[in-house]
């Protein structure tokens, strides 16, 4: 395939699906947002990445690689056995990975094709808030911000794609944004979360119109404030009401509440869907 090429009506990783005979209608909704193969789900210890990789065997997924740092696996280790336990037909594995380490990544990418023998799914949730006002922030927190928010979810989706393409089968990357991507947090500061955020969105128009001719979508979801151990510290709280005070459904979500969005990009029902970011905030961006 050209080196910038857009995809083709006939390439058949790109194609309408042809549909499957003889379907009763609950069959044909089934498969509508049916999830198939293995995926990587970064930040997959993490309050929301968790909650996404349970939707995904929820939908069928046969195989998940969850991504994150040592810490995380230890405090989530009974949520982490409750999934297993409710899937034990998937096969589950982990990786101890930095996202902004790049052999790292390679490396853990590598290994996990091997072990489940394909990546067809990448969910990229790692990151982190690195709170602090901008006169104040040192460049250190600043680039930490930007490594493993940004940074990381290229290196992810760059080891991911590659797998992709060496399979021939295409895939779908979903990468997680925020409503600081669009606007500031105040009275939170968080200048290097939002512009890490904003970056991201442009990150997936341009993995989205690169890969489209493997057969790769890349979209990404845009959360609101959601219930999570990111949200709960003291200081996120002033943010929190004020986000509250502006947002129409009137509360924070739950992470069970950006599953079937996430399920959306992943399933039959998103084919025709790359490139967009899909704000899932109760409407905060309204007012
Ligand atoms: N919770 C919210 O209100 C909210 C809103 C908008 C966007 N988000 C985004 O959603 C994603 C998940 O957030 P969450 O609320 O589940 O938070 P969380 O803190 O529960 O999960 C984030 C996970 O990322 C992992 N992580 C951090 N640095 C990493 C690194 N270098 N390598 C690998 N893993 C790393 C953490 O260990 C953690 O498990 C984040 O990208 C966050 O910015 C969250």
């Amino acid at each position: 395939m050209a080196y910038n090429a857009t995809s083709t009506p006939t390439n058949p990783l790109t194609a309408p699906l042809p549909p499957t005979p003889n379907l009763t209608p609950a069959e044909r909704a089934t498969e509508r947002f049916s999830v198939t193969g293995n995926a990587i789900v970064t930040g997959g210890a993490g309050g929301l990445g968790l909650e996404a990789a349970r939707a995904l065997l929820e939908h069928g997924l046969k195989g998940l690689c969850l991504f994150d740092i040592a810490s995380s696996f230890t405090a989530s280790r009974a949520a982490l056995q409750t999934l297993s336990d409710t899937f034990p037909e998937a096969k589950i594995i982990e990786e101890v990975v930095d996202v902004a380490d790049e052999g790292a990544v390679q490396a853990a990418v590598e290994r996990t094709a091997e072990a489940l023998g394909s990546v067809d799914v990448l969910l990229c949730f790692a990151g982190i808030a690195g709170s602090a006002p901008a006169v104040d922030m040192s460049l250190e927190l600043w680039q930490k911000v930007m490594d493993i928010n940004l940074t990381g979810s290229w290196l992810c989706a760059k080891y991911a794609a590659k797998e992709m393409i060496k399979q021939k089968t295409g895939g779908s990357i979903v990468l997680v944004s925020s409503v600081a991507g669009y606007k500031s947090l105040f009275p939170l500061y968080a200048p290097a979360y939002s512009v890490s955020k904003s970056a991201v969105i442009g990150l997936t128009t341009n993995l989205a119109a690169e890969w489209a001719q493997h057969g790769i979508r890349v979209n990404c979801v845009c959360p609101g404030y959601m219930e999570t151990a990111m949200t709960s510290v003291p200081r996120a709280q002033p943010g929190i009401q004020a986000y509250i005070d502006r947002t129409p459904l009137g509360r924070i979500g739950q992470p069970s509440e950006l599953a079937g969005p996430v399920v959306m990009f992943c399933s039959p029902a998103g084919r025709y869907i790359t490139g967009v970011s899909i704000m899932v905030n109760g409407g905060n961006h309204t007012i």
